[in-house]
């Protein structure tokens, strides 16, 4: 089988992705945070569930948002980056999230209720630095043809998959932490409280 339709396929998606994420950049300088705030700051601070539209983010996009002092990060993976969390579990130390942080009711592949959209604290499972949003295919500094999208922590150079999944041979022990959650409707989400009403 020739590589050749593969690297031409990586290429046309790192083409693609970078136009959204130059795009997005754009749009979040200008705007930092997309959805609304509820309940109240004061209320929030408190450890409040945090209801957030998702509706405006576009494909490729990652948004940040805020929950009991931590950052959330939601990004609305593109089909591209869904195919891509199958072919990398032989590179993972957790695959299947089985000792990772996230609620039962996430796949443990896609690490969501609606594979579309990751939703997962912006904190490293090392030492809690903030990973880098770093979605573009075969980066030079991240593996080159190897990359396939992700995340990375400036700290100390660990690496996550597009589902937030760690790679092998990085310091951070575990995969980053999905937060409890549910959809109140498509284009609604509510950080910190399950479908059962627990949190
Ligand atoms: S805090 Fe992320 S690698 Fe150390």
């Amino acid at each position: 089988m020739s590589n050749e339709g593969v690297n031409q396929g990586r290429r046309r998606f790192l083409t693609g992705a970078t136009c959204v994420v130059g795009a997005a950049g754009v749009a979040g300088a200008a705007v930092p945070f997309v959805g609304s705030w509820f309940p109240s700051a004061k209320a929030k601070a408190a450890g409040a569930p945090v209801k957030i539209d998702i509706g405006k983010i576009e494909p490729g996009q990652r948004i940040v948002e805020e929950w009991r002092g931590q950052p959330v990060y939601i990004v609305r993976r593109p089909e591209e980056a869904l195919a891509s969390l199958a072919k990398l579990s032989g590179k993972l130390r957790d695959p299947q999230s089985e000792e990772s942080d996230q609620p039962d009711y996430v796949d443990p592949v896609t690490r969501s209720i609606k594979a579309e959209y990751l939703i997962m604290v912006g904190l490293c499972t090392h030492l809690g630095c903030a990973p880098m949003y770093r979605p573009e295919v075969g980066d030079a500094d991240l593996g080159g043809e190897e990359w396939l999208g992700g995340f990375f922590c400036p700290c100390h150079g660990s690496k996550f998959d597009l589902a937030g999944r760690v790679y092998k041979g990085v310091p951070a022990p575990t995969n980053l932490k999905v937060p409890p959650h549910h959809y109140e409707s498509d284009t609604v989400v509510v950080i910190g409280i399950d479908q059962e009403g627990t949190s």
